[in-house]
């Protein structure tokens, strides 16, 4: 699949989590397989680019290209200005919001909430692919399939964002108003596939090579993109990868492999955030990689009042190095 002059060397992406998928843990993925990434969402008010939040959201020292940069807004010279300050730090990629369903977000009639106003929305895509152009920088769209059920309109987003210029699109099958709740419908997905030529990205609920082979046949999509089910999971993208090129199953990580993912990216973790936050954002991470391995009952809530990363690592370390290296690390099934 192609975004711009990029070529992706195979279909399978990380979707954009804000608090989950920084730099960190984006390198972490494509490192472990992900053949493409999205920063998560930054602001497009110049009055936020100084915050610490932004900063860190704005570093992508030392991540593969394509560096692709997520922009929310809901003025379109504004977002083009974001887009073109985002170039400038180094954006190859700019991807535009319209699919998140936060308050925050949608309170000032950004994110999900554009799609009930599809005149701003061609104002939008039409002002940022116009700034980014000259730049040979190419402007992709993630969005949801419509604010409700009952007004489904991402067939007809989608029409403008290809006759807008946008070079690719993300689409996750659940409205606004679904928020995540329920099941991701591939129908409308299949549908805004043969509505349009661009590439199509098809996202929500994806969490097995199986499960991808299977929305990647239904809909026809050009790649799949996976963000919960990468949660403590991040080799997730070459098992699917794999899966997809080869009808086979690659095998679990052993308790080896996971010390040497989970202990590196916590390094990298530590390094990105400092001490202070760094030992707090690390928790969410360490239980979704450990929530599901047996054994860790005792350890996982004593993990969580450790208040220090050197303690937190060394912990970590230890319960792994109880592991038998070569064992695989097989989730429970609850
Ligand atoms: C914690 C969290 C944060 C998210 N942040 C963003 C974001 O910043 N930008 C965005 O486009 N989507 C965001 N999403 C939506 C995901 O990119 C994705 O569309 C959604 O989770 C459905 O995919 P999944 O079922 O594979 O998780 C977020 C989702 C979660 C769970």
């Amino acid at each position: 699949m192609r975004i711009g002059t990029w070529t992706l060397p195979h279909p399978v992406c990380v979707a954009p989590m804000a608090g989950v998928t920084d730099r960190p843990y984006r390198r972490l993925c494509k490192a472990l397989g992900a053949a493409y990434a999205v920063s998560e969402m930054a602001a497009s008010n110049p009055r936020l680019w100084d915050s610490v939040k932004t900063s860190r959201r704005l570093d992508h020292t030392g991540e593969p290209d394509p560096v692709a940069v997520q922009i929310a807004g809901a003025d379109p010279d504004m977002l083009a200005e974001a887009a073109l300050f985002n170039v400038r730090k180094g954006a190859r990629i700019i991807d535009i919001n319209m699919g998140c369903p936060a308050k925050k977000v949608c309170n000032v009639a950004s994110g999900s909430a554009l799609l009930r106003d599809e005149a701003l929305v061609a104002r939008i895509l039409q002002r940022v692919v116009a700034a980014c152009a000259p730049l040979g920088i190419p402007v992709t769209l993630k969005t949801r399939t419509g604010w409700d059920r009952d007004s489904r309109n991402a067939v007809r987003v989608a029409r403008l964002a290809e006759d807008c210029g946008i070079a690719a699109l993300t689409l996750h099958g659940r409205t606004r108003c679904d928020l995540y709740t329920g099941e991701a419908e591939y129908d409308t997905i299949r549908d805004v596939r043969q509505a349009i030529r661009i590439p199509l990205i098809a996202n929500g609920d994806i969490d097995s090579p199986e499960k991808a082979r299977r929305v990647l046949d239904y809909t026809g999509a050009d790649a799949i993109m996976v963000g919960r089910a990468a949660q403590g999971r991040p080799w997730i993208f070459r098992e699917i990868a794999h899966y997809l090129a080869h009808g086979t199953h690659l095998p679990p990580p052993t308790y080896g492999e996971l010390r040497e993912h989970l202990l590196s990216h916590l390094e990298d973790h530590y390094t990105f955030y400092g001490e202070y936050t760094g030992v707090r954002t690390a928790r969410k991470h360490i239980g979704w990689y450990l929530a599901d391995l047996p054994g860790t009952d005792a350890l996982l809530p004593a993990i969580m009042t450790l208040g220090s990363t050197e303690q937190q690592s060394r912990a970590l370390r230890r319960w792994l190095e109880d592991q038998s290296a070569d064992a695989p690390a097989i989730p429970v099934l609850h």
